[in-house]
């Protein structure tokens, strides 16, 4: 395989923009290295004999996995250590993970879903990790919780490396999104997917209908027109994907169109929605809209919310653009 490694790829993004530092780069270089030890974790799959759940809850009341904490780990030891952080936050912690005090901090903060689609990861299906990078606030040596609360639109870089068939790591620093495929004997993430772009139109729609009865009226009627397919208002049949793997299911929108959604429903009401804003829906949207897609909570650009809260739920529907803002539309009908 000739052609540009992702390292290659980062320093050449960091020449051309004035903006970009050197700093950002090798902390970028660590979140790399970060996916490729989990990409190795995940692959031994039942071999390493960490398949299990544990008895641990994390702060969303839900059973971690094994390797949700140790891949959580990974992610601390990959980069704690840089100097290139102010701070680290995660779904499987309460709280701002403290730098210890013998590192040199840094001036950006990150957020992870160090394993996305765990549920997944005892049945040999995708799973995924999921960033965003932050610009800490000026003078916040020490950051406290409110300066990880930013709203999307000012994440620095946001991506995802996605633990398939093949290991990709996807990547946007606001100039486009980039992928790359994992050559495993070489240890390298090569550029096999420039300037990913997600088609306007697209007949994949991707959704839990398990949820169908909860669901609010306009995202009924969407999937319903839907479902009608040639016969109905929409004139052409559609087809239905769930992975239960969010970074499986954005990486299938990038290469070929489609919409995702984990709507708001009556029984994730008191808690918002699903998906977290500042580590699942954030980061996601960033890529979305950086590939051409839209991404809205069905009233709302989801970049453009201000968190309240570190673990804070939205409701998410992204993707092809005419398709999603078809669905904002019937939101505001
Ligand atoms: P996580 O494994 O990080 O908790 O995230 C799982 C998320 C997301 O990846 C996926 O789209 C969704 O939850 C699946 O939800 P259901 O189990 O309701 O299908
Ligand atoms: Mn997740
Ligand atoms: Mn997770």
């Amino acid at each position: 395989m000739s052609g540009l490694t992702l390292t290659q790829f980062i320093i050449e993004e960091q020449r051309q923009h004035a903006q970009a530092t050197e700093d950002f780069t090798l902390l970028l270089n660590d979140v790399v290295s970060a996916c490729k030890r989990i990409a190795n974790q995940v692959n031994k799959g039942a071999l390493l004999g960490t398949m299990g759940s544990l008895e641990s809850e994390n702060v969303q009341g839900e059973v971690q996995k094994q390797l949700d904490v140790i891949t959580n780990d990974v992610f601390i030891s990959s980069l704690e250590w840089s100097g290139r952080l102010a701070g680290m936050a995660s779904e499987e912690m309460e709280d701002p993970y403290a730098i210890p005090s013998h590192y040199p901090l840094g001036k950006h903060l990150i957020l992870f879903d160090p394993l996305d689609g765990s549920s997944n990861v005892n049945i040999n299906i995708s799973v995924g990790t999921i960033f965003s990078i932050l610009r800490a606030p000026a003078g916040a040596t020490r950051p406290a919780l409110q300066d990880f609360l930013q709203p999307g639109t000012q994440q620095v870089c946001a991506g995802y490396a996605l633990y398939g068939s093949s290991t990709m790591f996807v990547l946007t620093t606001g100039h486009g999104v980039n992928g790359f495929t994992l050559d495993r004997e070489i240890g390298e993430f090569y550029l096999t997917h420039p300037n990913m772009q997600i088609p306007a139109d697209t007949h994949e729609f991707a959704v839990n209908t398990s949820n169908q009865r909860h669901w609010e009226a306009p995202v009924q009627r969407y999937v319903r027109e839907c479902l009608q397919g040639k016969e109905g208002l929409r004139g052409r049949d559609f087809n239905m994907r769930w992975v239960a793997s969010m970074v499986a299911e954005i990486h299938r929108i990038l290469v070929r169109g489609g919409v995702f959604m984990y709507p708001l429903d009556s029984k994730l009401k008191d808690q918002g929605g699903k998906l977290r804003l500042l580590y699942e829906a954030n980061p996601m949207s960033f890529i979305v809209e950086q590939a051409g897609g839209v991404s809205s909570t069905g009233y709302h650009r989801i970049l453009g919310l201000q968190p309240e809260a570190l673990h804070q739920r939205v409701p998410v529907i992204l993707g092809s653009k005419n398709e999603v803002e078809r669905i904002v539309s019937y939101h505001s009908e």
